[in-house]
């Protein structure tokens, strides 16, 4: 059978959950995709951190871009993180060199994303990123395979577990918004600088992606209007509670006369309404089209195991042969994207 060899960059939480899963589903993977898939390259900042993995016969990079450009490697799994730097070196590197990139780095797509599809679509290769959106919810595929038939007029959703997680246990438990987002933090669902999640802009990069796809446009993240949860107070809680509301951070994206309006903010929903149950670090996206009218996917938004999960189905498609194209560009072959103008704010 054929083999797809792995490099994976970046061994924190998901790089960890990978490496596992990989292992423990090796015998479906194969028998799902007819490929046999191995890691034989990671790296990471700190090497002799003890991650209680069996890495005996995988090579150590200590340079990134040097295992993004390894001849023993077929496909880089990029899970380091940042939209400047390191990531997008790597990501470049790999591309550059004619390998296929699985990543779940939604700031790097979104502001880098147009032109890494290009370089990725005129190599012939995979710019894989189920990840990068939802955590552990396949709505990538989702969208793009499963509505393949529908118009989307709009897609809203809950986009960031740590901004839901620190809203429903405030709500829940009357906490400071400070102990919700260390509790977060030690969880392992924050991004490294949380200002990205509690100021909205990990929404934003996400709903940008989601923007793209859903609507055959280029990324456009600047064109988001973005407002975050920090300035919530308990007793907004209390009182839109009083009021038959919850709070939750949306993200939306829709087409409306003037164009796609892109905005992040906090929401008050009502206590009823389906989006309002959503607890916790799970996250919740909403899709408006013609033929299935509404459809609501729910799962777990971050964490190790959750983001994995969708790591490796893109694996899986890379293994199986399929080689998508990226977002929402011209693709040789295919129908030019709906022709449609950003809204500015
Ligand atoms: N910090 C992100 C979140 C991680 O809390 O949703 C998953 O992208």
């Amino acid at each position: 059978p054929r083999t797809l060899r792995l490099g994976i960059a970046g061994l924190g939480t998901v790089g960890a959950s990978v490496v596992r899963m990989i292992a423990r589903r090796a015998e479906a993977l194969s028998a799902a995709t007819g490929c046999t898939i191995t890691v034989t390259a990671v790296s990471a900042r700190d090497p002799k951190r003890d991650r209680g993995l069996d890495l005996a016969g995988i090579t150590w990079f200590d340079d990134p871009v040097a295992l993004a450009r390894s001849g023993e490697v077929d496909c880089v799994v990029e899970l380091v993180g940042g939209s400047e730097g390191a990531a997008k070196e790597i990501v470049e590197a790999a591309l550059a060199a004619g390998k296929h990139v699985v990543t779940a780095n939604k700031a790097l797509l979104a502001h880098h994303g147009n032109a890494l599809a290009k370089e990725a679509e005129s190599r012939g290769v995979s710019l894989a990123y189920e990840a990068s959106v939802a955590g552990g919810i396949p709505v990538i595929k989702a969208i793009r395979e499963g509505l393949a038939g529908n118009e989307v007029s709009r897609v809203y959703g809950i986009l960031n577990g740590t901004c839901n997680y620190i809203l429903s246990r405030m709500e829940a438990e009357g906490l400071t918004f400070e102990a919700c987002l260390k509790d977060a933090q030690a969880l392992g669902y924050a991004e490294a600088d949380p200002t990205f999640d509690v100021e909205g802009f990990d929404t934003a990069h996400k709903l940008a992606i989601l923007t793209s796809l859903v609507f055959g446009v280029e990324i456009d993240v600047e064109g988001v209007s973005v407002e975050g949860i920090s300035a919530i107070q308990p007793l907004d809680l209390t009182m839109a509670d009083e009021l038959g509301y919850r709070i939750k951070l949306l993200g939306v994206a829709q087409a409306t006369e003037a164009g796609i309006e892109q905005r992040v903010h906090p929401t008050m929903v009502p206590k009823g309404s389906a989006i309002a149950q959503v607890m916790g670090v799970t996250n919740a996206v909403t899709i408006d089209a013609d033929a299935v009218k509404e459809l609501t996917l729910i799962g777990p938004g971050a964490g190790g195991d959750a983001t994995a999960s969708a790591v490796v189905a893109d694996i899986a498609d890379v293994a199986a042969g399929l080689v998508r194209p990226t977002f929402g560009q011209p693709v040789t072959g295919l129908a030019a994207p709906r022709r449609v103008e950003m809204q500015r704010h």
